[in-house]
């Protein structure tokens, strides 16, 4: 299949990625990693979370957050809510899209959002109800794509189904994640086969982790199923609070450099992402986990130790 001219990265590092940080930073370090990442060229930057602070305390401070950024016209800056209560915080906040996330897993879907995968689409239907109402838009999540802490395999099938489920609520992207980073090439195939049975292709991303070090092949197999649309972030930062193991998100330094390569244009300037990543992992003492950023800057050792492990 002939691969797309053009990709859109989502950067999740400012939620994925310091959701799962020991380091909670502070509100202005937060924004100015936001507002770092919108010069770089990237225009979706996730930059909150309007979860409850018991269960995530990392991003407490995400209204303070949307304040404090300073918002370029052309970036958007969504925000996780996973339920009215979080859609109303968002809002308040200035928030203009949000995100949803639901799992094919039952069991993760349970240990992530106390809820079973039907009342959670039945909590994000109202979401999107009052979303439509305020000209807002919705990203939906799946969790566990590619398999599950708590239950291993995953069928496609059930993929589908959510994908589909969220899709028919009126999510205009859903964002398939490996959230334990265990997939591999192939099995990434059939899952983006057996989901774009379901949801226009054009509607899906692909959300990477890579505990197994699959994430940059299983992105190259999604180009040629056909997605356009990849989550990533700075510095390989990220994780899951819920999936014990799971490493960071796909470092964005790595998707650029790799789609670079393939002559696909992202917008995003390389240089300056790896100046932001050198950044950030000093800010949070920790080595850079993106092969491109090491290879471009060598491995700095944090000033600080001991790194934190994942
Ligand atoms: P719950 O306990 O079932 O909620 O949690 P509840 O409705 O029964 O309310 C209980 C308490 O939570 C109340 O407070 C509510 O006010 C509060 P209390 O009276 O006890 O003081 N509450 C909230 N507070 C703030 N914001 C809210 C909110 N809703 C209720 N929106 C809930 C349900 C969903 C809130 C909880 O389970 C939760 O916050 N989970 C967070 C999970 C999370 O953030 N996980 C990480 C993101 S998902 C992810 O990373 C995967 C992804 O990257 C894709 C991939 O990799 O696969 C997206
Ligand atoms: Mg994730």
């Amino acid at each position: 299949m002939l691969l797309p001219s053009r990709v859109k990265i989502v950067e999740v590092g400012p939620r994925d990625g310091l959701q799962n940080e020991p380091k909670i930073l502070d509100v202005a370090t937060k924004a100015a990693l936001v507002d770092r990442l919108g010069r770089t060229g990237l225009k979706v930057i996730e930059a909150a979370s309007f979860v409850s602070p018991k269960w995530v305390p990392q991003m407490a401070d995400s209204a303070a957050v949307l304040a404090a950024i300073q918002r370029l016209p052309d970036v958007a800056y969504p925000a996780l809510a996973p339920n009215m209560q979080g859609f109303n915080a968002a809002v308040a906040a200035g928030a203009r899209e949000v995100a949803v996330f639901g799992s094919a897993s039952e069991t993760f879907s349970q240990k992530n959002i106390n809820c079973s995968v039907a009342e959670s689409l039945a909590r994000f239907e109202p979401v999107l109800a009052a979303a439509r109402q305020y000209g807002i838009r919705v990203r939906g999540y799946v969790s566990c794509v590619l398999g599950c802490p708590y239950e291993g395999a995953i069928a496609p099938a059930a993929v589908a189904r959510v994908a589909g489920a969220l899709a028919d609520l009126g999510c205009y992207e859903i964002s398939l994640g490996d959230t334990i980073g265990v997939g591999t090439p192939e099995a990434a195939k059939r899952m983006i086969e057996a989901v774009a049975a379901r949801v226009p292709l054009d509607c899906l991303a692909g959300h990477y982790h890579d505990t197994y070090g699959m994430a940059i092949a299983n992105i190259y197999a999604s180009l040629q199923c056909g997605v356009q649309v990849f989550d990533a972030s700075v510095a390989g930062l990220g994780g899951c609070p819920y999936a014990k193991g799971a490493s960071g998100n796909v470092a964005t330094e790595d998707v650029v450099y790799l789609l670079a390569g393939l002559g696909i244009e992202t917008g995003v300037d390389l240089d300056g992402l790896i100046d932001c990543a050198a950044w950030i992992n000093e800010v949070l003492e920790r080595r850079p986990a993106s092969k491109v950023s090491l290879a471009k800057i060598g491995a700095r050792p944090p000033p600080h130790s001991p790194t934190p492990s994942f």
